[in-house]
């Protein structure tokens, strides 16, 4: 399972941009079914279609990532492995193509779960990673967002409680979530966070149990939404607590973590599901979430 984002996605109401939605989608999740297919890892399998999750202009991460209030690109990722919990993740990450790639890297190269800003990225040079310009990062969309925000005075009104988060605003976060030919479980979700969000800001993608979470007793959870929400309810781990103490499928427990978030805080956003018997499952409380799935090697599904 695959998803680029949750929200109001008043942009998708034109077929154009749907389209270009839903077939990026399709291409990435066809190509984590060939991944599988050939019997690479669930963890590989996440990894790879985060990847061309970022690598498309569309979503915000990587390359299409939103501004912050100066006008500069902070990403945040993460990726867990079911097998035995490990995890890695970055945050406030610059010139980085692939930020879930170096999150790959802090699980299987440092004794840390998280690295942040200059040292995440002094630990990228020692990775061997490259620089990305920073050009990169500067779609066209993203700066006339930007600019538009700016000159509309939004960069400070966006931090009011009142707006920050509005059903307006597009949670963009990508993420993917698989379950593979052994049964081991993996998750990965990757952000350039909120649009004029305060610099040093981190949300929910790169915390463990909050936007992302992996156990092969349980589930593996990709998060997509107002980050704050997730932190304050560890709402990814919340769902796979469903599985793990009241034996839920992937259904019912995506069910009951939607409930929690929206009973307890009003929580905006949705999340990905795959459970330990490979069953899908999807929930949002915003209005539109664009995701896609392949059930047991069946048909891929896309939508919002
Ligand atoms: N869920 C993405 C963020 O809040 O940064």
């Amino acid at each position: 399972m695959i998803h680029g984002g949750a929200g109001a996605l008043a942009n998708v109401d034109d077929d154009k941009t749907a389209v270009r939605y839903l077939d990026s989608i399709h291409r990435i999740l066809e190509y984590g079914r060939e991944v599988l297919e050939l019997g690479s890892s669930a963890l590989q399998a996440v990894e790879t279609c985060a990847s061309l999750l970022e690598d498309d202009p569309i979503f915000n991460a990587g390359c299409g990532s939103v501004l912050n209030e100066f006008g500069k690109v902070e990403m945040d990722a993460a990726i867990m492995d079911g097998r035995d919990l490990a995890a890695g993740a970055v945050a406030a990450v610059e010139s980085i193509a692939n930020p879930i790639q170096l999150a790959r890297f802090v699980m299987t190269e440092s004794e840390h779960v998280m690295l942040i800003s200059e040292g995440a990225m002094h630990f990228a040079d020692h990775c061997g990673i490259k620089r990305t310009p920073i050009d990169y990062f500067y779609t066209p969309e993203r700066l006339a967002q930007f600019n538009e925000a700016r000159a509309n005075k939004k960069i400070m009104l966006d931090h009011d409680d009142t707006q920050a988060g509005s059903e307006d605003q597009k949670y963009g976060t990508i993420g993917a979530v698989a379950r593979d030919l052994k049964g081991n479980l993996a998750a990965a979700t990757s952000t350039g966070g909120i649009v004029n969000k305060r610099m040093g800001r981190v949300g929910d993608s790169p915390i463990v149990g909050a936007g992302v979470y992996a156990d092969n007793e349980t589930c593996a959870v990709s998060a997509t939404g107002y980050g704050e929400d997730f932190m304050r309810s560890v709402f990814a781990k919340t769902i796979s607590d469903f599985i793990y103490m009241k034996g839920m499928d992937a259904e019912s427990a995506t069910q009951a973590g939607i409930e929690y978030l929206q009973r307890k805080i009003k929580g905006r956003g949705g999340a990905i599901v795959v459970d330990k018997q490979g069953r899908c499952a999807k929930g949002f409380t915003t209005k539109k979430m664009i995701h896609g799935w392949i059930e047991h090697g069946g048909k891929s599904m896309v939508g919002f």
